[in-house]
């Protein structure tokens, strides 16, 4: 079969209560993420409308001044929480707490520790906007490198474009076999951080969504430390070994 063109792989799937567990903890093992349909467990339709409210807020608030275009990438990215490598998540918006109070509380945290079948408490650490625009991607990656403790990033898409900008999730580091994911509003992404993705090309439309990173903690972010070092010792021994 020609990969990501497999219907059952992309279509997003149910989550009500315990019972649809053991099929999100499949589908998050095998694939690497899961996508959930309006409504969820999870998420909740009063939930996901006034974090669309709050998020337009944030997009048009005169006071802020923070959005800016990545290198490497192709989209302009509103920061709410940051999390630098060195530091403690810190607040951009006062947005966060509210924002927070949804995405970031007890039950949500519980519930994605639970779809990845891990045994931890997670923190929400790092919330921002994406807007991308007709020819914006955002190149193949993986989560971990801004942040090793990272287990699970979510994406709750606003505005989905009319054609291309999907969320590609490779199956395994050659990236020969992949799923596009292109969920509509309110239909949360679940990633594992350290899985190979990206978003393509956006062909016509919009795509704007919150994007949301959970680790185990909430201490300084290590990835400027020992864990970067470790990267480019490995690095170095490849260009040696070649
Ligand atoms: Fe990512």
């Amino acid at each position: 079969m020609t990969p990501g063109l497999d219907p059952e792989r992309v279509v997003p799937i149910p989550y009500h209560d315990e019972t649809d567990l053991e099929l999100v903890q499949s589908a998050f093992a095998e694939r690497g993420a899961v996508c959930f349909q309006r409504g969820s467990a999870l998420l909740s339709d009063e939930q996901f409308v006034a974090l669309e409210a709050l998020i337009n807020q944030v997009r048009c608030d005169p006071n802020y001044d923070k959005g800016f275009s990545t290198s490497g990438h192709s989209l302009y990215v509103y920061p709410i929480i940051t999390d630098k490598a060195g530091e403690r998540p810190r607040v951009l918006h006062s947005n966060a707490s509210e924002i927070s109070a949804i995405v970031g509380s007890e039950e949500f945290t519980a519930m994605l520790a639970q779809a990845r079948g891990i045994d931890e408490k997670l923190y929400l650490r790092r919330a921002q906007v994406h807007l991308m625009k007709r020819g914006d991607f955002l190149s193949d990656h993986v989560d971990t490198i801004a942040n090793p403790d990272y287990r699970v990033a979510v994406s709750i898409v606003f505005d989905k474009p009319h054609a291309g900008g999907t969320f590609r999730v490779y199956q395994g580091e050659f990236k020969e076999d992949w799923d596009d994911y292109a969920p509509s509003p309110g239909e949360p992404l679940l990633v594992d951080a350290k899985w190979i993705h990206g978003i393509q090309k956006v062909r016509d439309g919009v795509r704007l969504a919150l994007v949301l990173f959970y680790a185990n903690n909430l201490e300084e972010n290590p990835s400027y430390g020992p864990f970067a070092a470790a990267i480019r010792y490995a690095s170095m021994e490849e260009e040696l070994n070649k």
